[in-house]
C-alpha cells in the first residue's frame, strides 16, 4: 500500500508521541508514586474517626434559617434528602469521613471543596420551591458518580418557617 511521504511522516510522529505520553504515565505511577484517592488507604483514613452519630443533621436555628450538617463519605451523603420551606435561608456544614470530596447544588451558588479535618461552610436562601440535586464534584473514588442527593423545598405556609 502506497502511503503519501507526509502521511508517513505524521503517523509516526504521532506514534513516538502516543509512545512517549504512555511512557510519561508510567513514569507518574511507578516512578513517581503518583495514584488515584483510594478511600482503603492508610493516607485516607477517617479524618473524624468514626462516624459522629450527632454530627449529620438540619436544625431549624430560627424562624427561616436552617443549619445542615451534612456528612461526605465515599460514597454519599448524609442526610441525603433535606426538606425546607421556601425561602429559608440555609447554612450548609460539610464534613468529610475519609477523602476530598465536593458539594455542588444544582441551581443555586453553593460549589465547594470538602477536604478531610476542615469544616466547609456555605450558606444559600431557597427563594424558590422545587427539587435541588447535589452531588460530589471531585473524583473520589470509584463509587463518585453514584454520590448525590438532594434537597426538597416546598411551598411555604404561613408562619410554617
Ligand atoms: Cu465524593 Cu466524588
Amino acid at each position: 500500500m502506497h502511503v503519501h511521504v507526509y502521511e508517513r511522516f505524521w503517523m509516526r510522529l504521532m506514534a513516538v508521541a502516543l509512545a512517549a505520553f504512555f511512557a510519561a504515565v508510567l513514569y507518574a505511577a511507578y516512578g513517581m508514586g503518583i495514584h488515584l484517592p483510594d478511600a482503603h488507604a492508610e493516607h485516607a483514613r477517617p479524618a473524624w474517626g468514626p462516624v459522629d452519630p450527632d454530627w449529620p443533621g438540619v436544625t431549624r436555628v430560627a424562624p427561616g434559617r436552617y443549619e445542615v450538617r451534612l456528612l461526605a463519605l465515599s460514597w454519599g451523603f448524609m442526610p441525603h434528602e433535606i426538606r425546607v420551606p421556601a425561602g429559608s435561608e440555609v447554612t450548609f456544614l460539610v464534613r468529610s469521613q475519609d477523602v476530598t470530596h465536593g458539594l455542588f447544588i444544582q441551581g443555586t451558588t453553593v460549589n465547594a471543596m470538602v477536604i478531610p479535618g476542615e469544616v466547609t461552610r456555605a450558606t444559600y436562601r431557597f427563594a424558590k420551591p422545587g427539587v435541588y440535586p447535589f452531588w460530589c464534584h471531585e473524583y473520589c473514588g470509584i463509587g463518585h458518580h453514584v454520590m448525590s442527593g438532594r434537597i426538597v423545598v416546598t411551598e411555604a405556609e404561613a408562619g410554617q418557617r
